[in-house]
């Protein structure tokens, strides 16, 4: 065992070296942080799993830094999939097409598909187009734990885990990708995520989407337990407050308006202005902030309007929420 204490900077150089070498590095996206390595070196994606304390039937993403890299790994891409990507990458939309031998089995946990993504970040759309080989990498938090959004919250939970920490400030989008499937006839949406099925649909027609994703066989890594943090949460639509003594033990995660006889302090608004991509943007450094406030034992909180990014927002709220007996 051996323990390495992060640095964290801007220098994709560096990034760059230590990818090279095989070792972990944190990149940021413009959904979350990933804990990336050389998506063709076994030994290095081991590393990804371990540091995670990721179960290995959890496939991970190969990010690459455009459409024309993505063929190297994957069969072909459907005439529905290139217009999609075409449009949106980069961007926070993950595809899921049949594989080439190329890809390590390790990455797609011996699945014969694989997921793509072009992110949107200057940082690492130039790491990537550096680099001669392409980046697995899931969210950089530890498994199960809800995604780092600011470089700093990678460095609280996996500092000792990884190499370097590339700084690419507060993630614009704040939930993870929305992942496509193309490997049937219709294309089906396996996570909801930062891009709305909404604008999906206005660009390739009608989408099937696994809104219980929790135990589907497609997406492995969607457990409904996911999203987490420590603390227990609960939806504040039902809650007995009549159990509760002291209202200072208790923290919400609100859409736009708090609610009273609730310290202010414990409280977080997503939107005060009731914006979707807003809420998204603040979702997980909020369940962050209150997993960490020593005083707070509860986590309440509630659904935002179902349509745009709010399906995600309430998917991940759904997991979060949800029973872990
Ligand atoms: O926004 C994102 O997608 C971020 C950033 C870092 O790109 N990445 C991310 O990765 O959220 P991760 O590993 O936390 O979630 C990826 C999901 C997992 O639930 C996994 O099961 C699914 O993608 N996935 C990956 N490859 C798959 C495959 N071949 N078939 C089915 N699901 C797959
Ligand atoms: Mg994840």
């Amino acid at each position: 065992m051996y323990a390495i204490v992060a640095q964290i900077g801007t220098d994709i150089v560096q990034a760059k070296q230590f990818l090279e070498a095989g070792e972990l590095v944190a990149i940021p996206t413009e959904t979350v942080y990933g804990l990336a390595a050389n998506a063709l070196n076994e030994e290095a994606v081991a590393k990804i799993f371990k540091a995670k304390n990721r179960p290995s039937f959890d496939p991970l993403i190969v990010h690459v830094n455009s459409l024309e890299r993505v063929s190297q790994f994957v069969e072909e891409i459907p005439e529905q999939a290139k217009k999609l990507v075409s449009n949106y990458w980069p961007g926070p939309v993950t595809i899921l097409l049949r594989k080439k031998a190329i890809v390590p089995d390790l990455v797609t946990s011996g699945l014969d598909s694989v997921a793509v993504r072009v992110p949107s970040h200057p940082l690492t759309l130039d790491l990537l187009a550096s680099l001669e080989f392409p980046l697995a990498a899931p969210s950089a938090n530890p498994f199960g734990y809800v995604s780092p959004t600011e470089a700093a919250h990678v460095e609280a939970q996996l500092g000792n885990q990884v190499s370097y920490i590339l700084d690419g400030g507060t993630c614009r989008v704040g939930v993870e990708s929305t992942i496509v499937s193309f490997l049937h006839e219709k294309p089906r949406v396996l996570r909801l995520g930062g891009l709305a099925v909404e604008d999906i649909e206005a660009l390739i027609g009608e989408v099937e989407v696994n809104e219980h994703s929790s135990s589907t066989p497609a997406a492995p890594g969607m457990l409904k337990s996911h999203y987490s943090p420590g603390k227990s949460i609960e939806l504040i639509n039902g809650f007995d407050f009549t159990r509760v003594s002291d209202f200072s033990e208790l923290g919400t995660i609100v859409f736009d308006t708090m609610l009273k006889d609730i310290p202010a302090e414990n409280q977080v608004v997503l939107s005060k202005s009731a914006n979707l991509d807003e809420a998204a943007r603040n979702l997980f450094s909020a369940l962050r902030l209150l997993d960490q406030k020593p005083n707070i034992k509860t986590i309440l909180t509630e659904y935002v309007p179902n349509h745009g990014l709010g399906r995600a927002i309430n998917d991940r709220i759904k997991r979060a929420t949800a029973n872990k007996d």
